[in-house]
């Protein structure tokens, strides 16, 4: 699911062509993003959405946050600076990283922008033509009043995918690139245990906190 949401997230949401969506290729390249923001590296969807534009952009310059103890993580997914987005001033750390230049495009995996809308501001000192806002849905997402003026934002689900050219062929790209190890699972899982009762436990688990840069996983046998 973090994939299938990542692959629209970075292709819809910012305009990056994705080379193992080859029908999906994106007219004009000198305007693809630069530098990218992602808001939640350490998220599944986040995460995986590194990988995409690290495959798809190489020269980019991806930025995530979060949390210090996912930092590791989130830099051998191949996010060139991390923030940690519980401490100091976000916006100043990100303007540390990118000189006060600003950045090209925002990836919003966590609803990062609607707990702090000034991260837009970034978007507006950056010199790229487009200024792309992806977000996924959540179901808390940013309302479009609050979005400032040339600002493009683009709300994001999984189900977007799937009606594109080339989309049937996903999870069997998915598999290759796990296998030839192009492609990690981004994000390491944790078994709860298996059938169903365990899932209540796995709910109360999330609900009392505490569960970061891991996956939750339930089997079913
Ligand atoms: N509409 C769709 O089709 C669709 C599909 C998939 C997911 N989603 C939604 O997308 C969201 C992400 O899903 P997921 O499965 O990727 O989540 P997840 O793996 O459960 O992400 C949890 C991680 O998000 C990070 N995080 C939370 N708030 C943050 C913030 N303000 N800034 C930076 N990082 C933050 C935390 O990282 P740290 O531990 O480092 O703090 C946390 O460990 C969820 O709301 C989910 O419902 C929607």
């Amino acid at each position: 699911m973090g994939f299938l949401t990542a692959v629209p997230a970075v292709h819809e949401g910012l305009d990056i062509a994705v080379p193992f969506l080859p029908e999906s290729t994106i007219e004009g390249g000198a305007n693809q993003p630069q530098t990218i923001l992602v808001l939640g590296g350490a998220s599944s969807v986040g995460s995986s959405a590194i990988q995409i534009l690290r495959m798809s952009l190489p020269q980019a310059t991806v930025i995530a946050t979060a949390s210090s103890k996912n930092h590791a993580q989130v830099t051998s997914l191949g996010a060139n600076h991390v923030i940690d987005y519980k401490k100091g001033d976000v916006v100043d750390q990100i303007d540390q990283a990118t000189s006060q230049n600003g950045v090209d495009a925002i990836l919003d995996a966590v609803n990062g922008v609607t707990l702090q809308p000034e991260l837009l501001g970034l978007l507006a000192k950056s010199n790229g033509k487009k200024k792309l806002f992806s977000e996924v849905l959540t179901g808390n997402n940013l309302p479009s009043s609050k979005v400032p003026e040339g600002v493009e934002q683009r709300q994001i689900a999984y189900t977007s995918i799937l009606k594109k050219p080339g989309a049937e062929s996903l999870l069997k790209s998915l598999t290759g690139m796990l296998r030839d190890e192009e492609y990690v699972i981004p994000i390491p899982v944790t078994k709860v245990g298996t059938g169903f009762d365990c899932i209540g436990q796995g709910l109360l688990t999330l609900k009392n906190g505490g569960v970061s840069g891991t996956k939750l996983v339930v089997m079913l046998e």
